[in-house]
């Protein structure tokens, strides 16, 4: 049994899809086809320039508790002359309250290293946003049995002491880069091994902030495969990607995802 504090939540990113109409009609279709009690944390994060326009609509919807925005990407400065960037006290004006930070995407398509993950992820803290530290290994470190000790470096680049001190809002995503958009997943087991070794991780820093850290994981979730990932005692939730373009699709896993 899992602590109640780490209540199971989903996310979907969008990553760079979707557009208007599809964010009508998904936050409808995604609205009326869930029931009154929702024991599941729900995030959607679209493409930043949907986020006023779907928070306009989940207050329209008048269900708006039942969803939460994120944002996929955000700065490491509050302010000044960085054109195209947005930043995490703007994301956070916007209503959202979680920010991804460190996707293999952002690491591997835009050549985001370890120091600038780390200055946004303090930045999106400061912001009072609460980052969703994305970490994971590709298959050559895999294969060469480096799994743990890269994620072990990740987290200790990006995630600073000074902040397990302080506060107990932290949230990993283990996504392996083998798995995101490839149709193959972590199984069970596999991705437990390496939520376990984030917890313990956590835990030699600070032990409450271990307890209480909800990890997710990420890379081709489907309806079929989730509920065999989220019975593993230290996996708290799941980060969705293509899975969750899909209204019906994303409900199916969130239904799944109720203990
Ligand atoms: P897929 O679910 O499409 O594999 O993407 C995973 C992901 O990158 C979520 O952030």
């Amino acid at each position: 049994m899992k602590p109640v504090h780490r209540k199971p939540c989903v996310i979907a990113n969008w990553k760079m899809h979707g557009s208007r109409q599809m964010l009508e009609i998904w936050l409808k279709q995604y609205v009326s086809g869930l029931p009154e009690e929702n024991p599941v944390e729900v995030v959607l994060c679209p493409p930043a320039v949907y986020l006023s326009e779907a928070r306009l609509y989940l207050n329209q919807l008048a269900k708006k508790g039942r969803i939460q925005l994120g944002a996929q990407n955000s700065y490491a400065e509050m302010t000044g002359a960085f054109t195209g960037e947005i930043s995490p006290s703007m994301i956070r004006e916007m209503g959202c309250h979680y920010v991804l930070a460190g996707h293999s995407e952002r690491r591997q398509i835009f050549s985001e290293d370890d120091t600038l993950i780390a200055r946004k992820v303090w930045a999106a803290y400061h912001a009072d946003l609460t980052p969703i530290i994305c970490v994971g290994e590709t298959t050559e470190e895999r294969n060469q049995g480096k799994t743990l000790e890269v994620i072990c470096r990740q987290l200790a680049a990006v995630l600073p002491e000074e902040q397990l001190r302080l506060d107990p809002r932290v949230m990993v995503a283990y996504e392996p880069v083998w798995a995101i958009g490839t149709g193959l997943t972590a199984t069970p087991l596999q991705a437990e091994e390496v939520h376990v070794a984030i917890r313990e991780w956590l835990a030699a820093r600070n032990r409450k902030v271990a307890n209480e850290a909800r990890l997710l994981y990420g890379g081709s979730v489907k309806p079929g495969n989730v509920k065999a990932l989220l019975m593993q005692p230290n996996i708290d939730g799941v980060l969705v990607g293509s899975a969750s373009l899909n209204a019906q699709e994303f409900l199916s896993i969130c239904m799944a995802c109720r203990q």
